[in-house]
């Protein structure tokens, strides 16, 4: 069984220093990407409060495909001049959209979301993918999420 429960009163930096840790912990050794990405979209929705989403899009040709995720069932290829995941892929810098509904192109795949958080993951010099957070709080996501995204985006890159 693996625990990794996050305290509730953890500050935001401390909380994705935790999450990083477990998710090296969790993806150590293993080589099947698939297998990591999922436990990876688990620990994203244990850790990380009030989201409606977590999970990954892989790019694959001139499109991000669905990856694994915790939610609802979602959009399944995204070009990349679409939406906050494409936007992210495109310009390899993290999108984050404190109003979807204000971003031209957003995709609503769940139309509870009201704010998003996407940050590339470069492997090589390439994107190879997105993590993908929604919320359906409003200005859900601050500077010290997409800190946080983007350090454990670098400590996984080599493992999805
Ligand atoms: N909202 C995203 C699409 C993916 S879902 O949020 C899971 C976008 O605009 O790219």
């Amino acid at each position: 069984m693996f625990d990794f429960g996050p305290d509730p009163s953890l500050a935001t930096p401390e909380r994705y220093r935790q999450l990083s840790d477990a998710a090296l912990s969790l993806t150590e050794g293993e080589s099947d990407s698939i297998a990591n990405m999922a436990n990876l979209a688990a620990l994203l929705a244990e850790f990380l409060p009030d989201l409606n989403w977590a999970g990954f899009y892989r790019l694959i040709g001139d499109e991000l495909v669905l990856g694994p995720f915790v939610g609802r069932p979602a959009c399944i290829r995204i070009p990349l001049n679409q939406g906050v995941c494409g936007a992210a892929a495109r310009s390899g810098e993290t999108q984050l959209v404190e109003d979807v509904h204000a971003f031209p192109g957003h995709i609503a795949c769940d139309s509870a979301s009201r704010s998003e958080l996407v940050v590339p993951i470069v492997r090589d010099g390439q994107v190879i993918a997105v993590i993908d957070l929604d919320s359906p709080t409003p200005a859900r996501f601050t500077q010290e999420d997409a800190a946080g995204l983007e350090v454990l985006a670098v400590k996984i890159a080599d493992r999805v």
